[in-house]
């Protein structure tokens, strides 16, 4: 073998996520206006922004919601834009959503399970007529699921109704939802909102064991403390433009990012 310097191969330089020239438009209104912006493997990163700013729209360009107007996306080294937001689950984009969206009538563990399906091999055909591709995929699901319980400290609540837990729960068994399909990238959207003083300081440790875990966080959020508290780097939207971007000390002395939040815009 020889000892040169071994050439980084590009999937290991390569950001993530990159998005680049995104612009996007409801009716007249043009919420996402150019934003380019990149997230290296392993980071957890913020989108911070007064109400309306464009970051729910933003998760929803990224995880192939609907299409951005003009601008890419590109994700592990591949162009997604366009993508239906199953195909960009599959390549491991798992999200939540700023509102609560677990399924009612079905168990944490149900809906946990049916998060890992974005994951499944076995198509729809064979999941109907219980082919044996889907009974493996099934158990995996369980017993991944199981573990994500396990892990979360949920899995004695595996059985209850999920939505008759209590709401900073639901918002748990939400995450583990999201992960339960093994991402690479997981998407946060307001998961602090609605939680108390501990529950948020809980969710914040959470959130940097799953990146410890080699998941790669993108989360929106207004909590400031969570949001400085954990992220590695800060992207800041405001009218649908990003204003600033950078590590937490240098958005909060940015005068730019001041300017927005003392409403003096
Ligand atoms: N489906 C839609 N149709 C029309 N307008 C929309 C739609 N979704 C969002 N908007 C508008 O786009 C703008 C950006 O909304 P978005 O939800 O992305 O903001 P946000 O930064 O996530 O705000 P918040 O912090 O309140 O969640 C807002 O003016 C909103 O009213
Ligand atoms: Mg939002």
């Amino acid at each position: 073998m020889s000892d040169a310097p071994r050439l980084a191969a590009p999937s290991e330089t390569a950001p993530l996520l990159a998005v680049a020239g995104l612009h996007h438009w409801f009716g007249g209104l043009h919420v996402i206006d150019g934003v380019s912006f990149s997230c290296r493997a392993g980071a957890i990163k913020a989108i911070i922004g007064p109400n309306g700013a464009g970051k729910s729209t933003l998760f929803n360009l990224v995880a192939g919601s609907f299409p951005p107007v003009s601008g890419r996306v590109s994700f592990a080294g591949r162009e997604v834009t366009g993508l239906p937001s199953h195909r960009i689950a599959s390549l491991g984009v798992s999200r939540t959503f700023q509102s609560s969206r677990l399924f009612p009538g079905m168990s944490v563990l149900e809906n946990v399970m049916a998060g890992r399906y974005a994951r499944g091999r076995s198509g729809f055909l064979s999941g109907m007529l219980r082919l044996p591709a889907a009974r493996r995929d099934e158990r995996d699901a369980r017993r991944r699921a199981l573990e994500t319980l396990e892990a979360f400290g949920l899995a004695e609540l595996a059985g209850a109704d999920a939505r008759s837990l209590p709401f900073g729960r639901q918002r748990i068994v939400e995450i583990a939802r999201a992960l339960a399909a093994e991402p690479r990238l997981l998407l946060l959207d307001e998961p602090a909102c609605g939680l108390n003083i501990r529950e948020t300081e809980r969710l914040g440790s959470l959130i940097q064991d799953i990146r410890s875990r080699g998941v790669t966080v993108l989360i929106v959020e207004h909590d400031m403390s969570l949001v400085m508290g954990i992220s590695d780097e800060v992207v800041v939207l405001d009218r649908g433009s990003l204003v600033a971007e950078g590590t937490t000390s240098e958005v909060q002395a940015d005068p730019r990012v001041v300017a927005i939040y003392l409403g003096d815009a």
